[in-house]
């Protein structure tokens, strides 16, 4: 029997140094896609696939996202003495349930690796899964969904590749696979951020997977890779061929709102497919465009 889902991490350390001075005093996880931010986006995706519990690995300055997910007292206090029902219930909405997320730090930047290897006490011995906040998913069903189907399937570990262009490999965890079947591939390699040349394929992980919790072993080896980092993608390396492995292709929407013009992109095309904002978006940028 595969063991269900119930856990993310969501690592959130980051200095977002591509965002300053936006990043200067608040966390880049905050930043606001139409009306939420981004850290909204990633825990939606999560309950949507039936996962209700959250460690956020954070860092020095992140308070903002532990507030995020809290009750606001004053604020909702004022919303129902105002009568302002739709408004209270935005606030409201994105509290988490009581006791079910945890905030670590991570206290030095020594990677992905490591800051996941920091949410382990909250993990045990269980499936869970991982969301980089700042690639920004929409599907029906969500990424993280899919990933959790395909992990019923499948066990072991899997993760979310999509095609990206060779001269992109290095931004991305590439993988090798074998012969794709219904949009799952057994995997038999994953390198971290290689060379157009060295790249195995075009397959990159985009920030999405479910892990078994075995990668704490290897992550609790603290060994660097690319970049001088612990990588995650170098712990799920060693795991391949030891344990079931595979990428699911994922068709969905994705952003990469880790920089300036991914971030805008998704602000636009979200605008623009919410059926609330939709026809506003596109009447403003018809205006805008005639100049
Ligand atoms: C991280 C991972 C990389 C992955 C990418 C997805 O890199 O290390 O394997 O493909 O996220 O966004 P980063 O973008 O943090 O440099």
């Amino acid at each position: 029997m595969v063991q269900r889902v119930r856990k993310a991490v969501l690592p959130v350390a980051g200095l977002g140094t591509r965002f300053l001075p936006a990043t200067k005093a608040m966390p880049k996880e905050m930043l606001t896609v139409v009306d939420r931010p981004l850290i909204q986006y990633a825990v939606e995706e999560c309950l949507a696939a039936g996962i209700d519990e959250f460690v956020f690995v954070t860092g020095r300055n992140k308070g903002a996202i532990e507030d995020h997910f809290d009750s606001a007292y004053e604020l909702e206090a004022t919303l129902q003495q105002r009568g302002k029902a739709p408004e209270l219930k935005q606030a409201r909405d994105s509290a988490l349930k009581p006791g079910n997320s945890v905030f670590t730090r991570q206290q030095q930047p020594l990677g992905l690796g490591h800051a996941v290897w920091c949410a382990r006490p909250w993990i045990g011995d269980e499936p869970f899964a991982v969301l980089l906040p700042d690639e920004l998913t929409i599907s029906s069903p969500t990424c993280t969904a899919q990933l959790v189907a395909a992990h019923e399937k499948t066990g072991g570990s899997v993760i979310a590749v999509m095609e990206v262009p060779r001269d992109q490999t290095r931004s991305y965890g590439i993988a090798a696979v074998k012969a794709e079947k219904d949009g799952l591939a057994e995997m038999t390699g994953l390198v971290e951020k290689p060379k157009p040349e060295d790249a195995p394929s075009t397959l990159a992980w985009i920030g999405r997977c479910v892990l078994e919790a075995g990668v704490f072993e290897y992550l609790a080896r603290h060994e660097t890779g690319a970049g001088g980092e612990i990588q995650l993608t170098d712990a799920m390396a060693r795991m391949i061929g030891k344990r079931p492995f595979h990428a699911m292709r994922y068709t969905g929407r994705r952003y990469d709102c880790g920089n300036r013009m991914g971030f805008l992109e998704a602000n636009v095309a979200i605008a623009l497919h919410r059926s609330d904002t939709a026809a506003d978006t596109r009447a403003l940028l018809d205006r805008l465009l005639k100049g």
